[in-house]
């Protein structure tokens, strides 16, 4: 696999794929606004790197899912402001990769210029599942470039005209911070230092049984929060009262727990949950025990004590994946849980990678210090199907000749 050091892109076109998909507000004029940029400042450093080099960076990224429509609220154009105050320089926004100055735009980049295009997902073609409609979009891509370089980690579990069949037209290599989420990934996938815990969280159950039926066979303990907690909780006999539930998954959690217990793996559950009427901290809230929750009320967090129990798992661990939030952090009420664990990660010496999407937010929205962390991903879905043992066709076709 090729790094943009193997490719001599002195003076050459660039397109670079970024994954630039952050969460968006509309502000009180309706004006979109950035809530979390930490993808943009994880995409500087290639970016910097290949303006070093001379090269004509293109960057073409999506924002959402506007499936072929141009929707004006999903347009880069905010993010394009951002990131040219990140990396200080201008970017030269190309609104229409079929209009005539969109060629002119990209002949008249000199080299260290960056050029942006409109959000990638506004083409048709760019998420048909019909190879031949994206691959006539990777030829037109193609066109703006002559070397290829895949940076967006958060989409390279999708196969996107974009992402893996612009790759089988034009030299390819990968960005920094693909190779850096490889790096972190290898390590705790196949070459992990122990005690090796796996921290669980997020709401639903489906969305990590494939990490757990991979990981199970890794790592020594499984510390389990979040909503997915309570369909543990439940397979243990226990009554959860309105907390999250997916009854139909209760089969599988049932045989996970039977699979930890036959590998030795330490399955630690909950002890004591928040307990409120409401999700948004408008309604009392409390602490019960794990097996006490009542009647009418939802579990929103962990509790203290389960808290202090995961904290010091995790400081006795030699390495630490954590992937999901362990309430609704996003209201103080219920922040506790996923704090007490993101603090105890920060400070622990352990080897610690924290699965993007909603843990790599709430470690910023809680203001942690992120240096404190080995790896903090960037890929929501694709560091799940990294850590569910999948093969990735965003890396995967780098590896082609
Ligand atoms: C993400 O947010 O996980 C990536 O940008 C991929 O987005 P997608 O799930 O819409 O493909």
């Amino acid at each position: 696999m090729k790094t943009i050091d193997d490719i001599d892109v002195n003076n050459q076109r660039v397109l670079l794929r970024a994954d630039l998909n952050a969460p968006m507000k509309s502000d009180a004029t309706g004006q979109m606004q950035i809530t979390d940029d930490g993808r943009l400042k994880a995409s500087v450093a290639t970016i910097n790197d290949l303006r070093k080099k001379n090269a004509k960076v293109i960057i073409l990224a999506h924002l959402g899912r506007p499936k072929g429509e141009r929707k004006p609220e999903l347009s880069l154009k905010p993010i394009s402001k951002r990131l040219s105050e990140l990396l200080n320089s201008e970017i030269h926004f190309i609104e229409d990769i079929h209009a005539e100055n969109a060629t002119q735009v990209v002949n008249n980049l000199k080299p260290g210029e960056i050029a942006m295009i409109e959000n990638i997902r506004f083409e048709k073609d760019e998420t048909s599942k019909d190879i031949s409609d994206r691959q006539r979009l990777a030829k037109l891509l193609a066109s703006f470039g002559d070397f290829f370089v895949i940076d967006g980690f958060g989409v390279v579990h999708r196969e996107q005209a974009s992402v893996t069949d612009i790759a089988r037209v034009l030299p390819k290599a990968v960005g920094r911070l693909v190779q850096a989420e490889q790096k972190a990934f290898d390590k705790v996938l196949n070459n992990p230092q122990r005690p090796y815990v796996v921290v669980l969280g997020g709401s639903k159950v489906s969305d990590k049984l494939g990490v757990i039926n991979n990981l199970i066979n890794k790592v020594d303990k499984i510390l389990i929060g979040g909503g997915m907690a309570f369909t543990f909780l439940k397979a243990q006999g226990y009554e959860v009262g309105d907390s999250l539930l997916e009854i139909d998954r209760l089969d599988e959690v049932k045989q996970l727990m039977k699979t930890a217990k036959e590998k030795n793996v330490e399955l630690v559950l909950p002890i004591d949950i928040v307990v409120s009427k409401q999700l948004d901290g408008s309604a009392p809230v409390s602490v019960v025990l794990a097996n006490e929750i009542p009647v009418g009320l939802k579990g929103l967090d962990i509790g203290p004590k389960t808290s202090e129990l995961f904290a010091s798992k995790i400081n006795d661990a030699k390495t630490v994946v954590w992937n999901g939030p362990m309430g609704v952090f996003e209201v103080n009420a219920f922040a506790s849980g996923t704090k007490t664990v993101a603090q105890a990660l920060a400070q622990s010496s352990a080897y610690s990678v924290v699965g993007g999407g909603d843990s790599a937010a709430a470690i910023r929205s809680l203001g942690i210090d992120e240096s404190k962390f080995d790896h903090i991903s960037t890929g929501g879905g694709a560091s799940l199907e990294l850590l569910e043992g999948k093969i990735l066709p965003g890396l995967a076709v780098l590896e082609e000749v």
